[in-house]
């Protein structure tokens, strides 16, 4: 569908879109991170601009380009990637789309001198990060939340009880044990839930490329935020 076919759903609000992955730093030239490319949530900042919203990114490191008429934030880590979500959400905004993979744990410590090589093995404590999504979640400015789960196994049973206990809105679910879809790929394929007059509805989304099913998630956060 090109852009300018695509009705403006989401004209005048203004949504905060998080993508790519985060990077825990070890020491100065080492770090945690994941294979996250950032693919589906520029795909649907692009998305959400053609639906007519003004659309904060905050990105991780990430090598696609900034689309137009989007502001970019670039993050390193999981803390930076809060400051920033809870600073840009209480200025204010209507829809928050969190599709950023968010590193789980985060080096106790971190070396401020680069660790030499020296035993056999090594040993390097980890920590929980703060989770993003279900801490905007819990602001006095609340948005609509969508949060996204990749999942390798009990898809519906995991994304639900995600949905519930983050607080959110909608959530989006990819079987990441499918190669030919997901992480990196070019195409997706999703089932979304959310609530809708106190049922909770589940519809698929088919296999597309990432701006089809981009634009699908926005018809159907549209959808779902009239019916709230
Ligand atoms: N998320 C977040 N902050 C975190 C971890 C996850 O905001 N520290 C968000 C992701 O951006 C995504 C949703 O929470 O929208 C689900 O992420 P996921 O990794 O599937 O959930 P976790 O709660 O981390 O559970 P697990 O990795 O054990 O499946
Ligand atoms: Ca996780």
């Amino acid at each position: 569908q090109p852009a300018h076919y695509q009705p403006k759903i989401l004209a005048g609000q203004h949504v905060v879109i998080t993508a790519g992955p985060t990077r825990e730093a070890i020491d100065p030239v080492r770090y945690v991170s994941n294979h996250s490319t950032g693919k589906m949530g520029f795909a649907l900042a692009e998305a959400c601009r053609d639906a007519g919203a003004r659309v904060t990114l905050i990105a991780g490191p990430v090598t696609l380009p900034t689309p137009q008429g989007i502001e970019r934030i670039d993050i390193g880590s999981a803390q930076e990637l809060l400051a920033v979500c809870l600073k840009v959400v209480n200025q204010g905004c209507d829809i928050f789309i969190a599709t950023a993979a968010v590193a789980d744990y985060r080096a106790a410590e971190v070396s401020p001198q680069k660790i030499k090589k020296a035993g056999e093995q090594l040993t390097i404590q980890l920590v929980k990060n703060p989770d993003i999504v279900a801490t905007v979640a819990q602001q006095e400015k609340r948005p609509f939340m969508v949060g996204f789960a990749a999942e390798t196994q009990h898809m519906e049973q995991y994304a639900s009880s995600k949905l519930v206990s983050k607080k959110l809105d909608m959530i989006a679910v990819n079987d990441v044990s499918r190669s030919d879809i997901g992480f990196g790929s070019d195409h997706n394929a999703m089932t979304v839930f959310f609530a809708e007059n106190y049922h909770l509805v589940q519809q698929h989304l088919d296999k597309a490329s990432k701006a089809q099913i981009a634009w699908q998630l926005v018809e159907c956060i549209a959808k779902a935020q009239a019916a709230r």
